[in-house]
């Protein structure tokens, strides 16, 4: 294991009891993700691409600790991050965070952007101050492009795309080292979608944030990704730096995704 691996992934899987005859009572196993390993470098973009209900999500619930697989490893920055337990989890847990699809569903409608913004803080660092706490969400409002009046209003006052940079201030405001992004895009117009995109890779830099952007879509995964895994049922059917796998794919799948699209960013 290298040092400059901020994630090390190993035959990570996850299985959904399914109910396969409602006269039979018999029921097995859905496997929704499957022996899925990968290694991901500090400031990398690692698109994950593939259909609904391939396992995106299950994975990146895993990810996070959201949910426990069944089985496989998982080591952040070289730390057994499957294994962390109380202080060390609570730790550890702050340094990843994710940004979902819903903006709406995501964020409490009741409270105002500040508030929603500052929890975070307000749970993690309690030793700060109000006002203390107050200039960091205004800052973190201001790096997503929104105005420091935002601090006082309602999410439903927002545009999609703005709720959208809502949900990125309040994930980016504990200065995390891994985000994964799931579909953080599929809710919004094209055009809005590719300004989150750019906001995303700016705060990565800005940041030094590793980013994990899932989406349903090549093109929007070809937009920022270093690299690329390509998932089906459950498993990576490919996986390599991003001009490879866009460029000469050699899985079957991959290149029937990539024939679907008439221009892939190159
Ligand atoms: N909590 C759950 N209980 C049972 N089955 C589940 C659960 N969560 C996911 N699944 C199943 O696991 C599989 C993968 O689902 P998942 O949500 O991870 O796919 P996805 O790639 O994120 O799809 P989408 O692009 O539609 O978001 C699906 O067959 C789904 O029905
Ligand atoms: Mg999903």
């Amino acid at each position: 294991m290298s040092d400059a691996h901020i994630l090390e992934v190993r035959d990570l899987r996850k299985s959904f009891p399914v109910s396969t005859g409602a006269f039979t009572h018999s029921s097995g196993r859905g496997v929704a993700v499957d022996s899925v390993s990968f290694s991901l470098e500090r400031g990398e973009t690692l698109g994950i691409v593939g259909e609904s209900g391939c396992g995106k999500t299950t994975l990146a619930r895993m990810l996070l600790r959201l949910i426990e697989p069944d089985s496989g490893e998982m080591r952040f920055r070289g730390q057994d991050w499957l294994g962390a337990h109380g202080g060390e989890l609570r730790a550890l847990r702050r340094r990843i965070q994710m940004v979902f699809q819903d903006p709406i569903a995501s964020l409490n409608a009741r409270m105002r952007v500040g508030t929603i913004v500052g929890e975070p803080l307000a749970i993690h660092e309690p030793q700060l101050s109000r006002a203390e706490r107050r200039a960091r969400v205004a800052a973190m409002l201001e790096a997503v492009g929104l105005g420091g009046d935002a601090l006082g209003r309602y999410p439903h006052e927002f545009s999609g795309g703005q709720r959208q940079r809502i949900g990125i201030a309040r994930a980016l405001i504990l200065r995390p080292e891994l985000v994964v992004a799931d579909e953080p895009v599929s809710a919004l117009d094209v055009s809005v979608g590719a300004q989150i995109l750019e906001l995303l890779d700016r705060l990565r830099r800005e940041l030094s944030l590793t980013l994990i952007l899932i989406s349903h879509s090549l093109p929007v995964v070809a937009q920022l990704a270093t690299r690329v895994a390509v998932m089906q049922a459950g498993r990576f059917v490919e996986f390599g730096p991003a001009e490879q796998v866009l460029q000469a794919p050699q899985n079957a799948y991959t290149q029937a995704l990539i024939a679907a699209v008439p221009e892939i960013p190159a």
